[in-house]
């Protein structure tokens, strides 16, 4: 059929079959748009390891880059450990679970509630893990855990009183592998184990000024701080309340993002540093992941600001997004890559993966030991000191429940006695006048 068309066209020109001279002007058209797309798509990892028995453990598996991460790894039979903020009952998971289980025909996929908003929720889990007796297999670590405030919205604060972003997104991921540092050393030195952390490029142009940080996580806290009450966790629906205040004068995204990656390059070294009984050579290895900017429900809630108008702004402007986001599952490739590549089972760790390839850190300072050393020294103080404030408390929250407690007991007591002596000519009553 279109042989005898073309013929035709070159005998009695391109005008004599219908709707040619349409079709040649859309195709350039159709063709740009797919050149585009292939282009915005990324690369795709072409890298394969059997998963089969690995143990992963993911955060941020519920939704965006993370939960097509984990549904390419539960596909090649790898046992997934979900460590989401939801309760284990929570119908939400439980629904998702079970469509993973079914989609995935793995079993082996279970979830831990951690809350990275909450240091006290890290450390139940991290050490309620570091804590088993023998030791448990781990063999990853894939941290895509993430908030992203639209700069438009209030800023929200956690439960410990910090900066969301900064606790979400850096300081969490920082408790959670300082206390299961242990879990990791442990593992048998014939194990490739390798801990995955996602970053974006925001961190190219942020400041780390620990001062300055100090003052923007801890709102109230230091110098410069913003004077407005903190938000709390709201216990009846576990919502954060905003602390209504004005958003810090760093950008605590791109420096949490740039923190986790100084992390990333200490937390190697740390790990490069212990020296195993057996005398071999260190395990794990850090492999930090930009996945290049998707259509994630976090690029859509910044994108839209959070507000109606910026959901009804997106739809209208969606074919633009479709063209240059990636879909979650192409966001997902470089941290499949830097999951299965085989030659980041050797060596001593501390890449980076962009695009599927390994790239430099594009800021010199993410290596610089003194500026490590600074950050973790800083880190652990915080926490040490927020750690001790949300136990303060919460043992001053229980004494109050136990003394309502102890007070409705008394109350209910007392009166029933007094009920009993109070009846008149009662059995009772008549005996005690006797
Ligand atoms: N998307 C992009 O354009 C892009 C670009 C560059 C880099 N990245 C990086 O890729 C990673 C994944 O990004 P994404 O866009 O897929 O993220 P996302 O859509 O915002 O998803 C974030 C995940 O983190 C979880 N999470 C949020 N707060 C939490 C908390 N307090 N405790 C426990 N879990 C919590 C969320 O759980 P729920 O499902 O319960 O909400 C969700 O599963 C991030 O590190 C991000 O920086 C993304």
């Amino acid at each position: 059929m279109p042989i005898p068309l073309l013929a035709r066209g070159f005998q009695e020109g391109i005008s004599s079959i219908p709707y040619a001279w349409t079709v040649l002007k859309v195709v350039p058209w159709v063709l740009l748009v797919a050149a585009l797309k292939y282009y915005f798509g990324g690369a795709r990892n072409g890298s394969e390891r059997l998963m089969h028995s690995k143990v992963v453990m993911v955060t941020g598996g519920t939704s965006g880059i993370g939960a097509s991460v984990v549904h390419e790894l539960a596909s090649r039979g790898a046992q997934v450990i979900l460590l989401t903020q939801h309760a284990p009952s929570d119908v939400f998971l439980v629904e998702y679970i079970e469509d993973l289980r079914k989609a995935t025909k793995n079993e082996l996929i279970y979830a831990e509630q951690v809350d990275l908003s909450s240091l006290h929720s890290v450390r139940t889990f991290a050490t309620k893990w570091i804590d088993n007796v023998p030791p448990r297999r781990l063999d990853m670590v894939i941290l895509c855990g993430n908030t992203a405030i639209p700069s438009s919205a209030t800023r929200q604060l956690t439960e410990d009183g910090l900066d969301e972003e900064w606790q979400v997104n850096y300081l969490a991921n920082f408790h959670l592998l300082s206390i299961l540092s242990p879990a990791l050393r442990v593992q048998p030195s014939h194990r490739d184990v390798r801990v995955i952390f996602t970053t974006c490029s925001s961190y190219i142009g942020a400041r780390l000024n620990l001062q300055q940080i100090e003052a923007a996580s801890t709102p109230g806290a230091g110098a410069g701080a913003s004077k407005a009450s903190r938000g709390t966790k709201n216990s009846k629906n576990g919502k954060k309340t905003g602390a209504g205040s004005k958003k810090p004068q760093v950008s605590l995204f791109g420096a949490s993002k740039l923190a986790l990656m100084a992390f990333a390059h200490s937390f190697q070294k740390h790990l490069n540093a212990y020296e195993r009984p057996d005398k071999m050579p260190p395990c794990t290895r850090v492999i930090v992941v930009d996945p290049g900017f998707s259509r994630t429900p976090g690029t859509r809630r910044w994108l839209t600001g959070g507000s109606l108008w910026g959901l009804l702004l997106y739809l209208l402007t969606w074919p633009f997004w479709w063209l240059v986001l990636k879909s979650p599952q192409q966001g997902a490739q470089s941290i499949l890559y830097a999951a299965m590549e085989a030659k980041y089972g050797r060596g001593t760790g501390g890449w980076m993966v962009k695009e599927c390839q390994e790239v430099d850190f594009a800021r010199k300072d993410i290596k610089d030991e003194e500026g490590g050393k600074l950050l973790w020294q800083f880190s652990e103080k915080q926490i040490e000191l927020k750690e001790k404030e949300g136990a303060v408390k919460r043992a001053l929250a229980n004494k109050e429940q136990q003394e309502r407690e102890n007070q409705k007991n008394n109350g209910s007591s007392s009166t029933k006695s007094a009920a009993k002596e109070q009846t008149p000519g009662s059995r009772r009553s008549r005996k005690v006048n006797k």
